[in-house]
Order: C-alpha cells, then structure tokens, then sequence
C-alpha cells in the first residue's frame, strides 16, 4: 500500500482551504433505513434481534419521524447530497401489496432534500428484506420479488431521484450472512456464501435496466461495493504475499471483473466458482465503494483456517480495534481506477466515542487530504459520502459503536455536533462553492 504523505498521528488539523475537488463534487453523509428509522420491525434483522443474535434496534434514532429535524442537520452541515436506503418491509410488507403511505414518506424526504439543494441518493437493499422473503438472497426467487420491489420504488421516485444505489456490498452481506454465519440467516457455508453473491449480481443487473427504463438514461445507478485493503501479514514471506492476493482477488475484485466482463470468477484454497453472467457485463454508471480499512492476511497452509485474517496490530485503532490509516482510502481509489469508471465514495469513516472525537477528526481531515491528493493526481472521484450522519445500530455490535458525525443521546434522542462535523462543515464551506 501506498504510504500516506502525512502519518495521521503527527497530523495537525487540515486546512479546509487546502483541499481541492472538482466541480459538482457531492458533500454527502450516509445512514441505512434499519440502522437509523426506528420500528422496522418486519424484516429478517429484527428477527434475528428477536431470537437473541443482536441487541435490538427499536426505535434506533427515530429518523422515520425525525427527518425533517435532522434535514435541518444536513443543512447545517451544508451537505450537497445525502445517501439514504428505503425500507423494503415498510414499503412491501406482504408479497405483492404496496404500502402508499410509506413510499409517499420517503417521496416527500427526497423533494424536501431537494428543495435544499441536497442530491438524494437511494439505496435499494441495505442488508435488509421483509420477513416474508425466506431464504434471502439464496433463494433465487428472492431476485424475482426484489426487482418488482425496485419498478414499484422506481416508478414512484424516478422524477425526484436521479442517483441510486442498486444492493449495498453484496460480499459483505453474503460472506457476513451465509459464511462466517454472524448476520442473519447465520449460515457457515462458503460456497453458499458464492452462490448468494452471483444471485446479488443477477439482481443488480436487473435492476439496473428496470431503473433506466423507468428514469431514463441521464440518472446514474451503481452498486456500493466495499473494498477492503488486503495486506501480507509478513511483508517478506512470499506465501503471505500469495494469500493476501488471493483474498483481494476473491473480495475486491470478482464483483469488479464480474459487471466489467460478465465473468465472474472465485479462487480460494478448496473453493473454486465460475459463471458466465454475460447480462451484468456493463451495468453500472459509476463505481460505488465503500472503505473502511485495511486488513492483513497470513498463510496457514494445511490447517482448518489456510488463509487468516484481522487486523493489524501496528499503528492506531478505532473503538473496534480497525485500523485508522488514511493511506487505505487512496490504496482503494487505486485499486478501482483500472475500471475505468467515475467513482463515489459511497461509504467512509470510522467509529469514535471520545468526547471530542480528536482520533476521527483527524483520521477524516487525513483521509479527504488524502483523497484531495489523489483526485489532482487524476482519480476521477465524484462524491465522498462520510458514514454515518448520526450514531446508529452498528448490526452485530448494537449501539455502542460512535459512527455519527452527530453524537445521539439514547435516552433523550437529541443530536450533537461532534468536532468532526464542525471540521466536516468547514471543509464543505470552503469547497462546495468551487464549481459546481
Ligand atoms: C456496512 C454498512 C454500514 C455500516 C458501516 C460501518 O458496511 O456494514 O454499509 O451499514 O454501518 O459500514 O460498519
């Protein structure tokens, strides 16, 4: 990986004014309708919740009856596009019957965004379906249901939407789901795992088409893929070297090569996939990529475990032990620029619980000098979406992890500034006006 100019630790604030983006550069936050809405209560989270897997989400921070507060937020904030998901059971809460009132509620979010000039993207499956869908996305009619989900969303939003988000980390939702068992339905089974991520391609596919039948073709759609930077555990030992390229092959790259060539390929230790899925070759406006950290990778040949992965013990950690590193957001710019399409960070930040945030105020003035250097070295970078707007139901790990640029009480829900949305809100003030 490249190493980053500045290690953030010896960093000082960065100057907003330093930083360079291009025109019509979008300044966004992101949530998920689960983590953040407050009673989505018919979906296959909520079960898992219910059967003792995770805390419970309940009421998470009432961003279902809240958003014209946090809009307010936004505007503060000065945000130019706000990345949200809408709620499939909310929407769909029986096979076939369509909820009006719901999609009218997220229909009047996306014309209030708009009218303050914030570019709402939507989000199509954020980990989460109805608990009538069974068997998630390996179920191969699940695919079928979605899409008529997705015309139903499109066919009601295409004239206030013009950015979607097909299915959010497809690798994460399956390898989390179906192989090392710690999402919903908790399977352990790799190649299921596979099975699920090529059903995921299918879908986006489809929905792809469906969006820019109904919504034209100046809207833009893409899927959020999250990219992990993959590391040799031992820099110098060549079957570390290989393991770690495996895994960067299996993780970051087979979706990639998959919508770029319709080929989509899986090579691990006793795990080898192959399909030609020629209807995905092409189906994607812009890369969508969401980075958090990266990982590294050590070769354990003929054990139980032949490729271990976690986190790098070096350098400084967040709440959750991932490794703060500005230097992985450029290493995954890089990676997605022989692809060949404009790029949204879709997904960026980290969780900090200090009061003030100092460790993410720094690790995000790090990352976007970072991300500035690279866009005037010729990454072709859009948008930067820092996740999350507000603190929220961080999954397997509850409430605990701090994500939020505003800090939420739980007990009261108001929301708080935190230093990083003050550091956010110059950056945006001293760069939306640049061009856009
Ligand atoms: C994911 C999601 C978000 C998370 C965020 C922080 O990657 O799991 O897209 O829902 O909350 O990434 O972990």
């Amino acid at each position: 990986m490249r190493k980053p100019a500045h290690p953030w630790r010896a960093s000082t604030d960065v100057d907003p004014a330093s930083l360079v983006f291009p025109p019509g550069f979008l300044f966004g936050a992101a949530t998920s309708a689960h983590q953040v809405e407050g009673d989505t209560r018919d979906n296959n989270w909520a079960e898992w919740e219910d059967s003792g897997h995770a805390a419970r989400c309940g009421r998470a921070v009432d961003h279902w009856r809240r958003f014209e507060e946090d809009l307010a937020l936004m505007r503060w904030l000065g945000l130019t596009a706000y990345r949200f998901s809408v709620e499939w059971s909310r929407i769909e809460p029986l096979p076939g019957r369509f909820d009006d009132q719901a999609l009218a509620r997220y229909r009047q979010w996306c014309e209030a965004l708009r009218s303050a000039g914030i570019t709402p993207m939507v989000t199509l499956h954020h980990f989460t379906e109805p608990s009538w869908v069974r068997g998630g996305f390996e179920n191969p009619g699940t695919c079928e249901a979605w899409v008529r989900f997705v015309e139903h969303v499109a066919t009601n939003l295409a004239d206030v939407v013009d950015h979607w988000i097909t299915i959010n980390e497809p690798v994460g939702y399956a390898v989390q789901g179906w192989w090392r068992g710690e999402w919903p339905p908790g399977r352990t089974n790799p190649r299921a795992a596979i099975g699920v991520i090529e059903n995921l391609l299918v879908a986006h596919a489809e929905a792809y088409r469906v969006i820019h039948r109904l919504d034209g073709s100046a809207c833009a759609v893409g899927l959020a893929h999250n990219i992990v930077i993959f590391e040799p555990r031992a820099r110098f030992n060549p079957l570390d070297r290989f393991a770690a390229k495996r895994v960067d092959a299996a993780y970051n790259h087979a979706v990639l090569t998959a919508l770029a060539t319709g080929r989509f390929e899986v090579a691990l230790p006793g795990l080898r996939h192959r399909a030609d899925l020629d209807h995905v070759r092409g189906t994607q406006d812009f890369l969508g990529l969401n980075h958090y950290y990266p990982i590294t990778v050590a070769a354990r040949p003929f054990t139980a475990e032949p490729l271990r992965v976690g986190f790098s013990d070096a350098g400084e950690t967040n709440d959750l032990g991932w490794s703060l590193e500005p230097g992985s957001l450029v290493a995954a710019l890089d990676l997605a620029a022989p692809y060949g399409l404009p790029i949204l960070v879709t997904e960026h930040g980290t969780c900090d619980a200090d009061d003030p945030d100092v460790r993410r105020r720094r690790y995000l003035g790090d990352s976007l000098r970072a991300l500035s250097n690279s866009i005037s070295n010729g990454a072709d970078v859009r948008g930067y979406f820092h996740w999350a707007l507000m603190d929220n139901f961080e999954w397997g790990y509850g409430f605990s992890p701090r994500f939020g640029l505003f800090r939420v009480d739980y007990d009261t829900l108001d929301r708080t500034p935190t230093s990083t949305a003050e550091f956010y809100r110059r950056v945006i003030a001293a760069n939306r006006g640049t061009g856009a």
